[in-house]
């Protein structure tokens, strides 16, 4: 079945991310908020992002018109009845997900694929919930979704070989650089890369170093392009620890716990640069470490 209509559930970080690609990539596509605030917001980032690449020669006038010509955004999910591929990039929490999938498996289509861009649930668990297991898999793009070129493709026990292909070369198609994942917590990226950030935020509790020494420590040691805690930030911290929650309940292995920092952190409205607080501090022109007491 070709694709030719997408629906993308959430417009934040990741959702607006990938809704931007889709219309690129020549797809219809209709993003989907709870409400018209994070909508507008969603919306006017991609415009942003499609009037920078317009800037910077890198994308014509016609092209970024054409490709806004192609997103619609809504708050209904009606809307999403006439996806070949739904992609949900909501909060990472199971149940909101679910309530999702269960209310578009009575909306879509019996041949629309659902996909997740969950970064450490299973995408089984969500299959469950639908009566279109063998329609659903992972598509874990990466942040920042128009920069990033890997995207992991998940099936479960239960996926179609069919929806999988599909889904692996609508993958490609958007340019990107799809990899097979078996459907365990985290995939392969998330399986070593949360570690290392809560790793990270450890090291900063025990005084190894301070927050800029750390992040040029992995920089410049290690050749990242970012360093943990400028990572972390740009993650999200409130991302970040309900990810460590789920890998920690489904592996109980202490490396994915969040440290107290961060549980303080979050609970101080610290969610890094989406909240303009994180480790950093992004009200300036340039990231200013915080004093965390430490
Ligand atoms: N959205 C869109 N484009 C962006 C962007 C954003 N948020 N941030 C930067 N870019 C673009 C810039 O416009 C620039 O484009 P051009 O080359 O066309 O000019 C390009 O990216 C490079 O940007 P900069 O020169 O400003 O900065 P940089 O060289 O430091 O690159 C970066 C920025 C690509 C984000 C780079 O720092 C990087 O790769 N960081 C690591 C990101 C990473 O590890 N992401 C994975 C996070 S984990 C995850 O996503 C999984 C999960 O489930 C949590
Ligand atoms: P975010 O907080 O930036 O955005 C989530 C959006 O979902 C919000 O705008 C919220 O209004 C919306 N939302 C909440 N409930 C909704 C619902 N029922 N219907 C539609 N929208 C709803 O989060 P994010 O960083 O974009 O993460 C979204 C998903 O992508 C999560 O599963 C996360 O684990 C995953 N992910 C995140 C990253 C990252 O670096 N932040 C990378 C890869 C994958």
């Amino acid at each position: 079945m070709p694709i030719k209509r997408v629906g993308v559930l959430g417009c934040g970080l990741m959702g607006s991310g990938i809704a931007q690609v889709c219309a690129m990539a020549g797809y219809e596509t209709v993003a989907r908020e709870v409400a018209d605030e994070p909508l507008q917001k969603g919306m006017k980032s991609i415009q942003k992002q499609l009037g920078k690449l317009v800037e910077k020669e890198k994308l014509s006038a016609g092209d970024r018109d054409a490709a806004l010509g192609r997103l619609t955004g809504t708050t209904r999910l009606e809307d999403l009845a006439g996806c070949d591929i739904v992609i949900e990039a909501i909060v990472e929490e199971l149940e909101a997900k679910n309530a999702l999938w269960r209310t578009l498996d009575a909306l879509c289509g019996p041949e629309t694929i659902f996909a997740s861009n969950t970064s450490s649930l299973t995408i089984a668990d969500m299959a469950a919930a639908t009566k279109r297991p063998g329609r659903m898999v992972g598509l874990h793009f990466f942040n920042p979704v128009p920069v990033m070129k890997l995207v992991e493709v998940v099936r479960t026990i239960a996926t179609d070989p069919q929806a999988f292909d599909t889904a692996f070369q609508f993958a490609r198609s958007l340019g990107k650089e799809p990899i097979v994942c078996k459907d365990s917590s985290g995939f392969v990226v998330n399986l070593l890369l949360v570690p290392y950030m809560m790793d990270a935020i450890r090291a900063l509790e025990q005084g190894v170093a301070t927050t800029a020494d750390i992040d040029k420590g992995m920089q410049l040691g290690t050749g990242h392009p970012m360093g943990p805690f400028i990572l972390a930030d740009f993650v999200g911290l409130d991302t970040l620890d309900r990810i460590g929650g789920i890998m920690l309940g489904e592996y109980n292995e202490k490396r994915y716990a969040s440290p107290p920092l961060l549980k303080r952190m979050i609970s101080l409205g610290m969610y890094g640069r989406k909240s303009g607080r994180g480790f950093y501090d992004y009200s300036g022109p340039e990231p200013v470490p915080v004093d965390l007491g430490i």
